[in-house]
């Protein structure tokens, strides 16, 4: 007989180990499967944000700043150093250092809280049944009440720009290049193109940025998005957008890219191409005949609010269902699941996720844009400021950005917050917090903010909402 569950997990990411972890704290006998292998090709715990996504990128994104201040930053400061080097290996193993302690970290979590775990693929089976496929070939059947699924997402491939992991890369090829690239194309000006894109010029790379969509960060505030792309131009990273790709050839050494804009065909030469365009459902071959979930038109699985699939104790989180494709996002829902699964009022609020990309300046932002609300008829008003007059962010020599807030022209209800900044990555938190608890502009207003730090841009933004900010002309 097959050994019988609570709950099995499918998937060690965000969402999966998250929710094996809750659910065992709620004294559920669980496992979670998942195939993930390491770089040492070993199982590896923490799914594709732990591995291959938001720890070892934010680990780089770390080391090229270090960098980039010390050659171009710190002059201000009166700091200079003669002969900087960038050691690529050294940071490479820095990033696979902290990636495997994290990982390692997963497992002493699951032993801590008795989840078991078991290494392979996990594929389910009618009747709440998952056959395990061990990475030696060999296979199991274990059964549980319930079965979250937690497969995540993969890399979307163009079909004219295959991935070779040698010059054509995707965003975990791109945490690995053995040397600064002298110039790396990238597809895409999404989160990854831009993360990693930063990464590599901040590194000396000459980046170059091919997004199809006229606009530049078409789902961002376009405030903020305007301000964005003036910093990273600034830095040298070069954007075209409007751009349609048609074809990568790699010859020798080159990558010689095929793209048409708005000028007609032009071809873009690199030494490396990361192609970024997105990513969908891992949801290939994770179903057997049989099951009752259904996918959609993009692969993901069909759930309703609570991330229930429809089918009898089957249940499925993260990026391989609908909403945003967060890592934190996955968590919430993977939480939310195990405590309804225990009998709790699990919940996740999709309205408050926070969104975070991770460049300099940073972009965060919570809620909705002015352009949501203009196509939903929703009346609004907004308020700004800028960093440049806030004297924490002058003193750190942090000035490029400005924090938004946006509250019902009626009401005075927060509808979005959008930032952009240092360190707009922890600011934004204020928001979603003040948001969960349904406030207003005027609370924000009316909340005491230490003087002097850059959160005062958000007290500002929000007294400005009613034209009463202090250090700027309302
Ligand atoms: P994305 O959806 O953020 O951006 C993809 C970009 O590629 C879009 O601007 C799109 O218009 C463009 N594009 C699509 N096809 C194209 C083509 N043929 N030619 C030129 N441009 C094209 O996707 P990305 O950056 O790959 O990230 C994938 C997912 O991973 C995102 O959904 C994001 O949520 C998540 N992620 C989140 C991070 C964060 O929270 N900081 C970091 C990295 C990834």
């Amino acid at each position: 007989m097959s050994e019988q569950y609570d709950v099995i997990v499918i998937g060690g990411g965000p969402a999966g180990y998250v929710g094996a972890i809750r659910a065992a704290q709620l004294g559920l006998k669980t496992v979670c499967v998942d195939a993930f292998l390491g770089k040492d090709g070993k199982p590896a715990l923490g799914g594709t944000c732990l591995n291959i996504g938001c720890i070892p990128s934010k680990a780089m994104l770390d080391s090229s700043k270090q960098f980039h201040n010390l050659m171009h930053g710190f002059k201000d400061h009166g700091i200079s150093a003669d002969n900087a080097k960038m050691d690529v290996s050294v940071m490479v193993g820095r990033k696979d250092k902290i990636v495997k302690q994290f990982s390692g970290g997963i497992n002493a979590l699951f032993k801590a809280n008795k989840v078991s775990y078991l290494a392979g693929f996990g594929k389910l089976l009618p009747n709440r049944q998952v056959e395990v496929t061990a990475h030696d070939g060999s296979k199991q059947t274990i059964a549980a009440t319930n079965v979250i699924l937690a497969a995540g997402s993969v890399p979307i491939e163009l079909p004219f720009a295959k991935f070779d992991n040698r010059f054509i890369v995707d965003n975990a090829g791109a945490l690995d290049f053995a040397s600064v690239p002298k110039r790396l194309g990238v597809i895409g000006a999404g989160v990854v193109g831009l993360e990693l894109g930063s990464v590599w010029r901040r590194l000396g790379a000459e980046v170059t940025v091919v997004e199809a969509l006229p606009e530049f960060l078409a789902t961002v505030d376009t405030d903020v998005a305007r301000v964005a792309k003036r910093e990273f131009e600034k830095q040298g990273i070069k954007i075209l957008l409007g751009a349609t790709c048609s074809n990568a050839a790699i010859k020798g050494e080159e990558v010689h890219l095929r793209f048409a804009d708005k000028d007609g065909e032009k071809t873009l030469v690199v030494d490396k191409l990361l192609v970024a365009v997105g990513r969908r459902a891992n949801s290939s071959g994770l179903l057997a005949d049989g099951t009752g979930v259904k996918l959609d038109e993009r692969g993901r699985i069909q759930v309703d609010a609570h991330c229930w699939t429809g089918v009898e104790g089957v249940w499925a989180v993260g990026d391989c269902v609908r909403g945003p494709m967060l890592a934190h996002k996955g968590s919430e829902e993977g939480i939310a699941v195990a405590e309804i699964i225990a009998g709790k009022p699990g919940h996740v609020n999709l309205d408050t996720i926070p969104w975070v990309i991770y460049t300099e300046p940073e972009v965060a932002w919570v809620g909705k844009t002015e352009a949501q609300l203009k196509a939903e008829g929703i009346p609004y008003k907004t308020g700004s400021f800028p960093f440049a007059a806030i004297g924490r962010a002058v003193a750190m020599n942090e000035t490029a950005g400005m924090v938004k807030v946006i509250a019902h022209a009626d009401t005075d209800r927060l509808l979005g917050v959008h930032m952009v900044g240092a360190c707009v990555s922890e600011l934004v938190h204020e928001a979603v917090v003040a948001m969960e608890f349904h406030g207003s502009a005027e609370d924000l207003a009316r909340i005491c903010h230490a003087h002097p730090t850059l959160s005062e841009a958000v007290h500002e933004a929000a007294l400005a909402v009613d034209k009463r900010a202090i250090h700027k002309v309302n």
